[in-house]
C-alpha cells in the first residue's frame, strides 16, 4: 500500500506496548493550539466528553453529542502530530447494541480520522467492544467512576470505598480485557484496587484518581493548568492560567478605558498601496443614473495616508 506523508502517529498497539515498560502520559484535548502543545509531552490525547461541562457549560457530560465530539475532535486531529487521539463516545452513542455502536464510532473515526475511540462501562460493554474490535475499531475503555451514568449513580462519587465493591469492578477490568480493549481508565477508585487491576490484567491501566498504581495518567487539560473553576480532590494544578487570563483581560479593559491601548505600534498610520477610485468625469446620462453606475468615470489612483 502505498503512503503519502511522513507523520508517524501512535496507534492503540503502541499504547498497549507500554505496559510495564514506561509510563503513558496523557491529558484532554479540545482545540487545536492547545493539542499542538500537549503533542510534545504526551502519548495518547483524549477529546473527552468531558468537554460538555469544561467548554460548553453543561453540569453533566450526558448532553454532549456526537456532533460536538466530531467538532472537537477535527480540531485535536489537526493540531496533534505525534499522539494518539482518542475520542470519547458521548451518552446514548453506543449502549444500544453492537451494530449501533459500531456504526457511530465509524461515523466519529471517518468525520475526524481520529485512531481509537473510548467508551464507559466494563461488563455490560464487553460485547459491543468485542465487535467494534473485530470490526476495526481500537476500544479505550472506562471503568469505575463512569460520569455517563451520573443519574443513575447518584453524584461524582468514587466507586469501590466499600471493598465489597472491589470484586464487580475488577470484572469489569477483566471483562473488557477479554473483549479487546486496548486499554482502560479507571476513574475515581483507591489505590490498592487499582494496583491490584494494573497487576492482573494485560492491557495498560490509565488512572485518574487511580492513584500512582496504575500503568499511566490521563486529567482534563483545564483542570490541571488551573483554569477551571472547581476540581476533584485527584487533581493537581499545574499552572494558574485561569488567574493569567483574568490579569491579562482585566489589563486590557484599564489600557482601552484609559486611551493607551492601542498605541502606534499596534496601529496602521499608513498605508503603501495606492487604492484606485472611481470618478466621475461626465454628467449622469439621465437624471436617474447614478455616478459610477451608470455615469462615465475615470480610474484615479490616491493614497491613503
Ligand atoms: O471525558 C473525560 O475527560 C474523560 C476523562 C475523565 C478520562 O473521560
Amino acid at each position: 500500500m502505498s503512503k503519502i506523508g511522513t507523520r508517524k502517529r501512535l496507534m492503540a498497539p503502541d499504547i498497549t506496548a507500554k505496559k510495564g515498560v514506561e509510563t503513558i502520559v496523557s491529558l484532554t484535548a479540545y482545540h487545536a493550539h492547545t493539542a499542538a502543545i500537549a503533542d510534545k509531552y504526551c502519548d495518547f490525547l483524549l477529546v473527552g466528553d468531558s468537554l460538555g461541562m469544561v467548554m460548553h457549560g453543561f453540569e453533566t457530560t450526558v448532553p454532549v453529542t456526537i456532533d460536538l465530539m466530531i467538532m472537537h475532535g477535527r480540531a485535536v486531529v489537526r493540531g496533534a502530530r505525534r499522539a494518539l487521539v482518542v475520542i470519547d463516545m458521548p451518552f446514548g452513542s453506543y449502549e444500544e447494541n453492537p451494530p449501533v455502536a459500531f456504526r457511530n464510532c465509524a461515523f466519529v473515526m471517518k468525520e475526524t480520522d481520529c485512531g481509537a475511540v473510548k467508551l464507559e462501562g466494563g461488563r455490560r460493554m464487553a460485547k459491543t467492544i468485542a465487535y467494534l474490535v473485530e470490526r476495526g475499531i481500537p476500544v479505550m475503555a472506562h471503568i469505575g467512576l463512569t460520569p455517563q451514568s451520573i443519574n443513575v449513580i447518584g453524584g461524582f462519587k468514587p466507586q469501590g470505598r466499600d471493598k465489597a465493591e472491589w470484586a464487580l469492578i475488577e470484572e469489569d477490568a477483566a471483562a473488557v480485557t477479554d473483549a479487546g480493549a486496548f486499554a482502560v481508565v479507571l476513574e475515581a477508585i483507591p489505590e490498592p484496587l487499582a494496583a491490584r487491576i494494573t497487576r492482573n490484567i494485560a492491557i495498560p491501566t490509565i488512572g485518574i484518581g487511580a492513584s500512582k498504581a496504575c500503568d499511566g495518567q490521563i486529567l482534563v487539560m483545564e483542570d490541571m493548568l488551573g483554569l477551571s473553576p472547581k476540581v476533584p480532590k485527584f487533581v493537581k494544578t499545574f499552572g494558574c492560567v485561569g488567574e493569567a487570563i483574568e490579569l491579562a483581560i482585566k489589563e486590557y479593559s484599564q489600557e482601552v478605558r484609559a486611551g493607551t491601548f492601542p498605541e502606534m505600534a499596534h496601529t496602521y498610520a499608513t498605508f503603501d498601496v495606492e487604492q484606485v477610485v472611481d470618478e466621475p468625469v461626465g454628467a449622469p446620462q439621465s437624471s436617474g443614473d447614478n455616478v459610477g453606475l451608470g455615469g462615465v468615470t475615470k480610474k484615479t489612483k490616491i493614497s491613503s495616508n
